[in-house]
C-alpha cells in the first residue's frame, strides 16, 4: 500500500490537488514567500475574496477557492512567528496543522499539500516544525479514512531531507 503521506519538492501553486495551504499572516492579505506566490499565482480574485475574510488569528485557516490555481482550494493558516520556543510557538504551529485538516474533512477534501509553514519569514527551526507537520499528518490519515493524499511540499533540497527524515520517523 503506497504512502498516503508523501514529501515532494517544488512550487506549490502548481500542484493540482484538492488544497493547497498558504502560510499566510493575520490579514489575509497577501505577503511575501509562498503567500506571495499563492497569490500570484490565484489572481486578484483571491485578494479581493480574502479582503471579505476579516483576517485569521495564528493557529487559525479559512477556505478559499483556488482561483487560477490548478487546485481547486486554499486553505489560509497562519503559523508562529518563532520566539525562542517559549511562547507556545509549537502549541500554534500544531493548531495550524490540525486546523487545516478539519477544514479539509469538513470539505470532504481528498487530497492537500502543506509548505513548511512557519520556516520561512517566521523563523521556525526546520527540524521541529517537520517532525510538528509528519506527526499532524500521520494522525490526520489515520482520523481520515477519505483522506487520500497528503504532501509536504519543500521548496528547496535540504528542506526536503528534513521533512524526509521526519516522515520516515513519526
Ligand atoms: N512553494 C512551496 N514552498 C515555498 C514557496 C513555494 N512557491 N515559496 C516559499 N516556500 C517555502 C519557504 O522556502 C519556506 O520553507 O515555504 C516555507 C514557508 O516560508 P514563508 O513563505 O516565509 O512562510 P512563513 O515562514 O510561515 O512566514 C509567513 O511570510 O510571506 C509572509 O505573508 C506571509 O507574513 C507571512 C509570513
Amino acid at each position: 500500500m503506497p504512502d498516503r503521506l508523501q514529501v515532494v519538492t517544488g512550487d506549490i501553486t502548481r500542484l493540482a490537488v484538492d488544497a493547497v495551504v498558504n502560510a499566510a499572516n493575520e490579514t489575509l492579505l497577501g505577503g511575501g514567500g509562498v503567500d506571495g506566490a499563492i497569490h500570484r499565482a490565484a489572481g486578484p480574485e483571491l485578494l479581493a475574496y480574502c479582503r471579505t475574510l476579516d483576517g485569521c488569528p495564528t493557529g487559525q485557516a479559512k477556505i478559499t477557492p483556488g482561483f487560477r490555481l490548478p487546485a481547486k482550494h486554499i486553505i489560509h493558516t497562519v503559523g508562529p512567528v518563532w520566539r525562542g520556543g517559549r511562547h507556545a510557538e509549537s502549541q500554534r504551529l500544531t493548531l495550524c496543522y490540525r486546523n487545516c485538516f478539519r477544514l479539509a474533512k469538513e470539505h470532504g477534501l481528498r487530497s492537500i499539500a502543506f509548505p513548511a509553514i512557519g520556516c520561512g519569514v517566521y523563523g521556525y527551526p526546520r527540524e521541529e516544525a517537520a517532525n510538528i507537520a509528519a506527526t499532524e499528518c500521520r494522525k490526520a490519515l489515520t482520523d481520515d479514512p477519505a483522506l487520500e493524499r497528503v504532501l509536504l511540499v519543500a521548496f528547496d533540497e535540504p528542506m526536503a531531507a528534513v521533512l524526509r527524515q521526519a516522515i520516515s520517523a513519526a
